[in-house]
């Protein structure tokens, strides 16, 4: 089969299919401008992980967790969704039965939801936002309390004292994000899995599927008898288990395959 005769089978799967989950990962942001972690340039090629991104390094040493997530945030802040975050927005606006699940942290799905939402003056159902598995750059919670909000000003890391804190407790607050060694939020995890045994087709993009829970998602589907597609520039651990690998980039191939 060439190429082209596989984007043109896994165009007809999309839009005889009503039940979609899309997984996404950082490779879909990529052609915004936003770091993957790890391709050649990714941040864990150039930061370690377990100084930044886990509750120990935030306990030991807060202020240079958070001035690492503030220059995150700037870099993000900058960024715009691509033709790829734009093309899964007008399937999910359209199809109440296709839903994103996404591992990253930036907020460009729902910004591009927003966007399509705003040009085709449709409100977008509760139903139709982005399952944030590891949660959000632009959300904090509290380390004293259960309090939890979007904070998306800028943040002040020359001190500890500097740091952001909870306006109920005085404790401080941590990125909403899940780190390395914690359990993702057990209601978010059961809607994806939900979503994944139930769905006719898994659309999973630029993820190199190997941080788990999120990379069992697609395998969910195929064991209930659902296909999965990949899009990926590159080969992944997911590929030798997807019915269909489709090479190239997010920007590139989902305005050509989805509806
Ligand atoms: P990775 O950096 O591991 O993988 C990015 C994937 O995107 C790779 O497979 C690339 O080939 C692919 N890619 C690159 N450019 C692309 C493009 N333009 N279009 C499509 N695909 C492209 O990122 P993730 O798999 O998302 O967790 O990483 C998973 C988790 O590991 C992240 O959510 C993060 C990290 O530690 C937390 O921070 C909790």
């Amino acid at each position: 089969m060439t190429p082209g005769d596989e984007l043109g089978e896994v165009r007809d799967l999309l839009k005889s299919a009503r039940r979609i989950l899309v997984l996404t990962g950082a490779g879909v942001s990529a052609e915004s401008g936003v770091p993957t972690f790890r391709g050649s340039d990714g941040l864990w090629k150039n930061h370690r992980p377990e100084l930044l991104a886990t509750p120990e390094a935030f306990h030991r040493d807060p202020r240079l967790v958070w001035e690492w997530y503030g220059w995150r945030r700037g870099i993000v802040g900058a960024c715009n969704p691509n033709a790829g975050h734009d093309a899964l927005a007008r399937t999910t606006l359209r199809n109440s039965d296709a839903r994103i699940a996404t591992q990253n942290v930036d907020g460009l799905h729902a910004s591009a939801l927003e966007k399509a939402a705003e040009a085709t003056v449709r409100e977008p159902l509760p139903s139709t936002r982005p399952l944030e598995l590891h949660g959000s750059l632009f959300r904090v919670r509290c380390t004293g309390c259960p309090v939890t909000g979007k904070h998306r000003g800028p943040i002040d890391a020359t001190s500890a004292h500097s740091l952001p804190h909870c306006s109920e407790c005085g404790a401080l607050l941590r990125p909403d994000i899940v780190w390395f060694g914690e359990a993702l939020d057990p209601q978010i995890l059961e809607e994806a899995m939900t979503l994944a045994a139930a769905a006719e087709v898994c659309l999973v993009v630029g993820t190199s599927s190997v941080v788990q829970p999120a990379a069992s998602l697609p395998r969910l589907t195929r064991q209930s008898g659902g296909r999965v597609v990949e899009v990926n520039p590159e080969e992944t651990s997911l590929t030798s288990a997807a019915h269909s690998s489709l090479r190239g980039t997010a920007a590139h191939i989902l305005p050509r395959i989805l509806p």
